[in-house]
């Protein structure tokens, strides 16, 4: 066994509309690089971050939080070195922490001949997502760390559950250059709902659910809903109300705000589709000045994943 990787940590989409907290997918094509190394200096060193300014102490960084609370779960005594290729910019939706967490812990894990599942490792980046946003939200870490569409069914015990999607689903997602922190995204959030809007959202929630299962792409484009975080969330986001509605008629199946924003996700049948909704957002965010980023991906199978 090799005692140095280079995996890819895949970008992912939380919440996807209706499963605010439980519900995300994985993206194929967008993701941070990482160089994981054994050493026999215990702890966990951050060598180098490239791409972008993140703090070098393991107890600052994303990826170093969740390393160590993985060796301190298993009671190892050495050490590893991690070097972080960043693409994904934190504060962009797409899961900039959760990749990282993510890759440090499936990383550390290979290099230890797995003792840990899944599920062990998802426990373990959340507390990667802890550092970043002060909550241990699973619903970026569970697609980065499984690969597809996940759902997190409990939170205590620690449940995930993987949903096979359609090959021919593809995520559009646009970056709007201004930074969100999830920490205060969250504060914003009223924190009681009525009845009538929890009958909403865990309608949708089936639905969608369902619509993967059976391939029904209409009935997922209609569960794509949110009643609950969307309204507040997305008087954040510039334009959010002029995509959502120009990628429905650009043939998206539904649209939404891509985790904690300020990205905007929309889902597509086919990648011809996702390109023409890609140009649609291209051509409304033209108009603002603002820069931004377009990302076409389909759904990424594998979640971390050596290279
Ligand atoms: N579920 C989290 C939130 C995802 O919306 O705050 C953050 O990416």
């Amino acid at each position: 066994m090799s005692n140095e990787i280079r995996v890819f940590c895949p970008a992912t989409v939380a919440n996807i509309s209706c499963g605010f907290d439980v519900l995300g997918l994985a993206l194929e094509t967008v993701g941070d690089g990482m160089v994981v190394r054994k050493t026999t200096h215990p702890g966990i060193r951050i060598t180098k971050v490239v791409g972008q300014e993140l703090p070098l102490e393991a107890e600052k960084n994303v990826a170093g939080v969740a390393g160590l609370a993985l060796l301190e779960n298993l009671g190892y005594q050495e050490g590893f070195e991690i070097e972080i290729h960043k693409k994904i910019k934190p504060g962009s939706g797409i899961g900039s922490s959760a990749a990282s967490a993510a890759g440090a812990v499936w990383a550390i894990n290979y290099l230890l001949d797995t003792p840990l599942n899944r599920t062990e490792l998802v426990n373990l980046a959340m507390q990667g997502e802890k550092l970043a946003s002060n909550v241990a939200h699973a619903d970026n870490v569970a697609p980065a760390i499984f690969g597809g569409f996940t759902l997190v069914r409990s939170y205590h015990p620690l449940d995930i559950v993987s949903i096979p999607a359609p090959k021919a689903l593809y995520a559009t997602v646009i970056h709007p250059q201004i930074e969100i922190k999830t920490a205060d995204s969250r504060k914003i959030l009223k924190t009681n709902i009525t009845l009538a809007q929890g009958i909403q959202q865990w309608g949708n929630l089936g639905g969608l659910v369902a619509g993967l299962y059976t391939h029904d792409y209409e009935l997922i484009g209609r569960s794509l809903e949110d009643h609950i975080v969307e309204p507040i969330r997305s008087i954040l986001i510039p334009e959010f109300k002029t995509v959502k509605e120009e990628v429905k008629k650009a043939g998206a199946l539904g649209s939404g705000i891509s985790g904690s924003g300020p990205s905007i996700f929309a889902l597509s049948k086919g990648e011809k589709t996702a390109q023409r909704v890609a140009q649609t957002m291209k051509d409304i965010y033209e108009t603002t000045g603002l820069d931004f980023d377009i990302h076409v991906s389909p759904i990424g199978t594998e979640g971390v994943k050596l290279i």
